[in-house]
């Protein structure tokens, strides 16, 4: 049986704990995504600074060939063997990578101040979110699509985009970018010099689910090698991981049959929704086939949702699959959706084609305008 009753006592303590640990006040929205370019509304294509010589003049007047000319400016990766844009690596030893934003990370001020913003302008009273999904019911395995989660025991929807999707395309599971969620099999959180956090990678708990209770979040790292931007912003790694705990979008699997960290509320209904404007700032990805409400109309849900009384996430049951689950990740890496390949052109808005990542700072924009130095790509 599904209740709201944890969620309402949980979000009790919430408030207590929130009072007692919230130090920042957010600021507006837009002016905390960290991009080069204070322009939230598109820029007009001007790829120059890609070009590597003067031979070429591809980049000169416009972006050339590139794959997304007029998304929103940012700095340049100066990736090994002039890889850049959306070609810039999520991995290596020499020059620039990228990584996924921690902006987009469940609760941070960014998100808080565009839920806020959604809030006055929609009436919708939601949480925002990034994270993986994939479903074969999509001509894109739903990447780029929002999607509206009820968990069980989380106080408000979730409305969420996924930006990543991977093998699973089961429709069923929805995998939730939150603090210290799990660095999964491609880490580039913690572990190396390159990684975005310094540090080991033990205080990140599991390899899937993270750590697996509120207190363990104090061991995590609070910023990044280059903390500046996350300080800016008023978010901490720290904080972002009790937050998800305050908000009960993740469960312990203290004494349960598989184990620490394989634990998830349950997915009690999914829909495809219209991707608020304040968490396509977020990303910079938009589709351009998107549903015209923010709440699904009754029969508009996913196949299996919302789901009977006695379904449940069984991820506590070891070898049970994760059908049903809100699960949950941080691997700090390029998402899928921020690769080219990975999606149709037919089917995003100009210039919001890919996802637009950071740089190892969590914070600050990449160009992903073009994915080569001669605007030939
Ligand atoms: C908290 O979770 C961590 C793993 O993240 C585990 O090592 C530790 O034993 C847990 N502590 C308690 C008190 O359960």
């Amino acid at each position: 049986m599904h209740t709201r009753v944890l969620g309402a006592l949980a979000l009790g303590l919430a408030a207590v704990t929130s009072a007692a640990t919230t130090t920042t006040t957010p600021m507006t929205f837009t002016s905390m995504i960290g991009a080069a370019s204070g322009d939230d509304d598109g820029v007009a294509a001007e790829c120059s600074f890609y070009a590597n010589d003067t031979v070429q003049n591809n980049c000169a007047s416009d972006c050339g060939s590139c794959f997304n000319p007029g998304s929103r400016k940012g700095v340049k990766c100066n990736g090994a063997g002039s890889q850049t844009g959306y070609y810039c690596p999520a991995d290596g030893d020499e020059g620039d990578l990228t990584f996924a934003c921690m902006d987009w990370t469940f609760g941070s001020s960014a998100m808080r101040a565009a839920e806020t913003s959604f809030r006055k302008s929609s009436g919708e009273n939601v949480f925002f979110g990034v994270g993986t999904f994939g479903t074969a019911d999509d001509e894109q395995n739903g990447l780029g699509a929002c999607y509206r989660l009820t968990v069980d025991g989380v106080a408000k929807d979730i409305i969420a985009q996924s930006i990543n999707t991977g093998h699973d395309v089961a429709g069923n599971q929805f995998d939730l970018q939150i603090g210290a969620g799990g660095a999964g099999a491609f880490n580039t959180c913690a572990g190396s010099d390159r990684s975005m956090y310094g540090g080991g990678t033990d205080v990140w708990g599991c390899q899937y689910g993270g750590v697996d209770n509120r207190t363990a979040c104090a061991d995590l790292p609070e910023y990044p090698q280059d903390p500046s931007p996350m300080q800016a912003a008023g978010d901490s790694l720290i904080e972002l991981c009790e937050y998800s705990w305050d908000e009960n979008v993740r469960l312990s699997g203290a004494g349960m049959d598989a184990g620490i960290c394989a634990y998830n509320p349950t997915l009690l209904n999914v829909a495809r929704v219209q991707c608020p404007s304040e968490l396509v700032a977020m990303t910079w990805m938009q589709r351009n086939d998107e549903p015209s409400y923010f709440k699904a109309p009754e029969g508009a849900s996913l196949k299996g949702f919302p789901v009977a009384d006695d379904v449940e996430c069984k991820s506590y049951i070891s070898g049970a699959g994760s059908a049903y689950c809100l699960t949950r990740m941080m691997d700090c890496r390029k998402p899928s959706g921020a690769f080219k390949d990975n999606v149709k052109e037919a089917l995003m808005v100009e210039g919001k084609k890919v996802v637009q990542t950071c740089t190892s700072d969590g914070y600050t924009r990449i160009d992903v305008q073009c994915g080569c130095t001669d605007c030939y790509c």
